[in-house]
This record gives C-alpha cells, sequence and structure tokens, in this order.
C-alpha cells in the first residue's frame, strides 16, 4: 500500500457502493471492506510495515476512510429498514395499528419502600447502618442478651435451631436483630448511633398477622448521657416522620431482658384518630415497636464500661409498620409476590 493506492481505493469502494441494494448486498459490502479479511482491514494491518512518515500519513487516510464507511452502513441500513417497512405497509403485510411492545418496568417493593423510608428518618437523627448474620449462635441470641438458659423469656421466641452433627443447639436462625447490638459493641467503641435492619425468623404458623420470616430495624445509642427522654424524643420523632406530624405517642411500661426499664411504644390510631375501631381494637392506640435503656449486663457483654456509659435500643417489625402506613390488612400479600398487590404501590 502507498500513498498513491488511496484515490484508487476510495473510487473502488465509491463503485461497489453503487452496487448495494438490499440487506443482503450491503453485508457483502461490509465484509469485503470491514469483515475479518476485508480490503480496509488487510491494508490497515499492513501499516506495521510502513515507514514512520508513511505509516502516519497512510494511517489517517485509512482511518478517514474507515469512518467514512461505517456512516455509510449505518445510513443504508436505516434507509433500507424504512424501504423494507414502507413495502410491508403498502402491501398490507404490516398492520401499524397493532399496539407496541411493551416493557414492564419493575417497582420498588412496599417493604423495601418502607424499610428505605425508616432509614432515611433515621439517618437524619444521626444514625448509621450495621448489620449482622442470619445464623446467629445460641450465645449472641440470648446470652449476651441477658436471656439465660432456661430463662422464661426465651419461651416468646419460637425458635429455629439447626441441627449440628454433634447433637448441640448451639446455631439457629436469630429470633431479633438484637445480637448485632452486641457484635456492634465489640466492633466499635463508644458513642454509638446504629439503626440494624434485617431478617429474622420464627417458629410460628402464618397468618394474617404473623411469619417465620419477618423483618425488623433495630435501634441502639450508646454514649455518656443518655436518657429515657432522648428515646421518648427521637422515637417520637421518627413516628410523626412516618405517620403525621402532631401524632400523640404513648410509651408503655413493658418487659425485655436486654433493656431496664422496658417500654412499648403506641402511636394513636392512625385509622380512627382517637374514636376507636377495629383495627386498634378500640383502643386508640396501635402498638409500634419495643424500646428501653440498654440493661448494664448487655454493655458489659459488649465490652463497654457499664458505669460510664448508658444506652437505648428500640425494635420494630417492618412489615408491621408497613401493615399500618399503607391499610393492609394481611401481612401474607407482602411475600406472595402478586403483581396486582404490589403494583398499588
Ligand atoms: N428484640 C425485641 C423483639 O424482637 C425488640 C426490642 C429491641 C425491644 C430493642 C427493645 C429494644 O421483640
Amino acid at each position: 500500500m502507498h500513498k498513491a493506492d488511496i484515490p484508487e481505493l476510495k473510487k473502488k469502494i465509491d463503485a461497489s457502493s453503487k452496487n448495494v441494494s438490499d440487506q443482503a448486498s450491503l453485508e457483502r459490502f461490509r465484509t469485503e471492506y470491514l469483515g475479518k479479511n476485508g480490503v480496509l482491514t488487510g491494508f490497515l494491518k499492513g501499516l506495521k510495515n510502513a515507514g514512520p512518515e508513511e505509516r502516519a500519513f497512510l494511517g489517517g487516510e485509512l482511518n478517514n476512510i474507515k469512518s467514512s464507511l461505517e456512516a455509510f452502513i449505518e445510513l443504508k441500513t436505516g434507509e433500507l429498514k424504512k424501504e423494507e417497512l414502507n413495502k410491508k405497509l403498502s402491501s398490507g403485510s404490516a398492520d401499524p395499528t397493532l399496539p407496541g411492545i411493551n416493557f414492564p418496568v419493575g417497582g420498588i417493593h412496599p417493604l423495601t419502600a418502607v424499610l428505605h423510608e425508616i432509614i432515611e428518618i433515621f439517618s437524619k437523627l444521626g444514625f448509621v447502618c450495621a448489620d449482622g448474620p442470619e445464623i446467629e449462635t445460641d450465645y449472641y441470641n440470648f446470652e449476651a442478651l441477658n436471656f439465660p438458659e432456661e430463662h422464661p423469656a426465651r419461651d416468646t421466641h419460637d425458635t429455629f435451631y439447626l441441627d449440628m452433627a454433634d447433637g448441640k443447639k448451639d446455631l439457629i436462625l436469630r429470633t431479633h436483630t438484637s445480637p448485632v447490638q452486641i457484635r456492634v459493641m465489640k466492633a466499635h467503641n463508644p458513642p454509638l448511633r446504629i439503626l440494624i435492619p434485617g431478617r429474622v425468623f420464627r417458629h410460628e404458623a402464618t397468618d394474617a398477622t404473623h411469619s417465620f420470616v419477618f423483618n425488623q430495624v433495630e435501634g441502639l445509642v450508646v454514649d455518656e448521657k443518655t436518657n429515657f427522654e432522648d428515646l421518648k424524643g427521637n422515637l417520637t420523632v421518627f413516628a410523626r416522620k412516618m405517620f403525621g406530624e402532631n401524632l400523640n405517642t404513648r410509651f408503655r411500661p413493658s418487659f425485655f431482658p436486654f433493656t431496664e426499664p422496658s417500654a412499648e411504644m403506641d402511636i394513636e390510631c392512625i385509622f380512627c384518630a382517637g374514636k376507636g375501631c377495629r383495627i386498634c381494637k378500640f383502643t386508640t392506640w396501635l402498638e409500634i415497636m419495643g424500646a428501653g435503656m440498654v440493661h448494664p449486663s448487655v454493655l458489659k457483654a459488649g465490652g463497654y464500661d457499664s458505669e460510664k456509659y448508658t444506652g437505648y435500643a428500640f425494635g420494630m417489625g417492618v412489615e408491621r409498620i408497613a401493615i399500618l402506613k399503607y391499610g393492609v390488612n394481611d401481612m401474607r400479600l407482602f411475600f406472595e409476590n402478586d403483581i396486582k398487590f404490589l403494583r398499588q404501590f
């Protein structure tokens, strides 16, 4: 290949482009020049044998030719397609009134949407996310959280035990996200302001309000000075952002082995606004989560000085929040993947 051959090549390309009249001849044209053994491909490969000056010149020219060839092919492809369509339309073999192809777009699952909303609200309150394993040891799920073996509080958690070769019952599916409190404390120094979303498992029969797998969001704050007032304040801000400004909340005394004092947090019924209805069972309140001040022995299990530090923790069920938020009456709907249900969100 020499400088002088360039005009000849252009002429040749020009001539053969005139023969392109349909898809097949266009494809032949493409292979003739740009195919693996095409003319242009060959010249480009041969460039390495040219002297440096000639190589620069020829390289530039050949690449220009290549670009215009590609542009021609693209243009021609479009033209040929249009021609073909016009032929079909005028012969009546294509019906332009048929509906187009519909590509359904996926959406965010309502549980994920609610989880994102929970995380968003707490992240504005300074919380960051952490997570832990779904297969947990008895120690983290119970022992370190102040549920001694044989303690009756364990009965409230219908636990799945994993079959172990040695017959021990050490590994379980976590029954709550609280074991991650201990894991986070062991891995990080205080202060902490942590949110722990995660899947949990309980050996329960499925019905409208129970499932053997569900999702929780746990919160844990540890600092030198935290008190029940902080707990109430932060959780009330959360509830109002989630369910409506000016919403009334209340904290009822309760019991969890890993918090002391413990409370259940209720919001004023959002369905009847305090009048009493079936959903609030005529109490005018809806329970949304458990909470309390972290028990000193839990701080100790996490390796923290329980004289110096205090903390509060809370745990809520994502399905429960979603049920209340969207007015869904059966939590199984969230797991059945029925598009008709999911499309409403
Ligand atoms: N882990 C408790 C449960 O699953 C909820 C909870 C978390 C209560 C943190 C208090 C503090 O029932």
